[in-house]
């Protein structure tokens, strides 16, 4: 698989049943079936601790946080499912975003977002599928110097969405998945 299509995917979601990694997870198999390399993380399993400013140098050398740098280096594209939490995006992503945009432990600023290119998707158990959360994370990620694409899904009523494959149920949503995730991946080869 070519290097140039490297996609990172993870939901901003903690929860071990949550619809957002189901949703994300199908979304990276359509990418990796229009040719790119997507690797599927779980912000559960590196335990990010909330960000202070007070205790960021010292937990420079979180693992999770290394971790975290290299996989968002070395990556292209970005494929993120943003639960809506009160109308916005959830504070596990936003604190994921806040940390690694935060310079290294020498203090070198990298700016590891720009020029990323990142599709935004979204489910959640209210009709409207969190598109207040999408709309959010664009801007967020946007701010950082993302290139975020125009296309966007959000999967209402999560909770009969999808079958116990983890497949959309809805034939719709499951070609828009498969067409964002098509643009996602041109987008990142262009
Ligand atoms: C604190 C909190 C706030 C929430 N606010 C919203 C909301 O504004 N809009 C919405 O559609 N769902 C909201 N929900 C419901 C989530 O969409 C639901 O818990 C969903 O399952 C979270 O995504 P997940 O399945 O990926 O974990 C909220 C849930 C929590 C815990």
């Amino acid at each position: 698989m070519t290097n140039s299509a490297k996609i990172l995917a993870f939901s901003g979601s903690l929860r071990k049943q949550s619809w957002n990694h189901s949703l994300v997870s199908l979304a990276a198999k359509a990418a990796e079936d229009a040719g790119a390399e997507v690797e599927v993380i779980r912000l559960q399993d590196f335990q990010l601790p909330i960000f202070n400013e007070d205790t960021e140098a010292e937990l420079q050398a979180h693992p999770a946080l290394s971790a975290l740098r290299e996989k968002l280096s070395s990556c292209k594209g970005l494929l993120i499912a943003s639960p809506e939490y009160n109308g916005s995006l959830s504070a596990v992503l936003k604190n994921t975003l806040d940390w690694l945009s935060r310079p290294g432990a020498e203090g070198e600023y990298e700016p590891a977002f720009t020029n990323k290119v990142v599709a935004i998707i979204s489910a959640s158990p209210a009709d409207s599928g969190g598109i207040r959360g999408v709309k959010h994370s664009r801007e967020v990620l946007g701010n950082l110097g993302c290139s975020v694409i125009p296309e966007q899904v959000t999967v209402g009523a999560a909770y009969q969405a999808f079958n116990e494959d983890g497949q959309l149920v809805d034939a719709n949503q499951a070609n828009e998945v498969r067409s964002l995730a098509q643009s996602l991946v041109e987008s990142i080869t262009l």
